[in-house]
């Protein structure tokens, strides 16, 4: 594990868990299983939570709320704990959670966690980029190279002592062909047009954007990320 590992789901897990810290959600649990998620947000007051469940894009019956972003206003979450299960978002965090420092990044917070990463100076990085059902996402790939564009650009260290593989190189050059057209990308990528089949248009506007909120998604307890700054 690296010293500091970062999950991204640009469309849309770790947007939506940093909009709901962002607007005053207690924390942000996340759970592979439905049932265990269940079972668990059960012992939590009914007034102090919501379950948000989301399999192939869709709400799961019976949860408060799918995965959408912009279902996290202060109205909905403040105060709340937010008991998540998405198709790969909530997994790949608990793919990295024994690592000892987590976070979560997604482009609309993608300054806050380079921040935090230059003043804390891990030495080893890792992101997890979520994809889809194990394969490659063009959107994920674009925010870690958002991140490592970012990082490598005010860092001071040099390219082939900064990046541990060739992935990153890649990453950052997709970032860069992409920068200017984020909105499109998620069109064309395959899970935007996934969501867009769903009729799930707005989404991919916000996902789209970048540095609009200045909040930290870090991991407190193993599964249970806060906001940290
Ligand atoms: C996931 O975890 O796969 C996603 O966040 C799916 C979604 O868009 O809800």
């Amino acid at each position: 594990m690296p010293e500091c590992a970062i999950a991204v789901d640009v469309l849309r897990a770790t947007t939506t868990m940093a909009t709901a810290l962002n607007n005053g959600a207690e924390a942000v649990q996340v759970f592979s299983d439905l049932d265990k998620l269940m079972a668990d947000s059960e012992k939590w007051p009914a007034d102090k939570r919501i379950r948000a469940g989301e399999r192939g894009g869709g709400k799961v019956d019976g949860f408060d709320m799918g995965n959408s972003p912009l279902d996290c206003g202060p109205e909905m979450v403040a105060g709340k704990r937010i008991f998540i299960s998405t198709t790969n978002g909530t997994r790949a965090l608990q793919r990295i959670e024994t690592s000892p420092t987590v976070l979560t990044a997604a482009l609309i917070n993608r300054k806050a966690v380079v921040d935090f990463l230059l003043s804390k100076k891990p030495e080893t990085i890792g992101i997890v980029g979520s994809g889809w059902e194990g394969s490659f996402s063009l959107e994920d790939t674009v925010c870690a190279g958002a991140i490592a564009h970012s990082l490598l650009a005010q860092s001071g260290i040099s390219p082939q002592e900064f990046a541990g593989n060739d992935e990153v190189f890649g990453a950052i050059a997709l970032y860069q062909q992409w920068q200017d057209k984020l909105h499109e990308l998620m069109q064309n990528a395959s899970h935007g047009q996934r969501l867009l089949r769903l009729g799930v248009i707005e989404d991919l506007k916000y996902c789209a954007q970048t540095d609009i909120l200045d909040v930290l998604p870090m991991q407190r307890e193993p599964g249970v990320l806060v906001k940290s700054n």
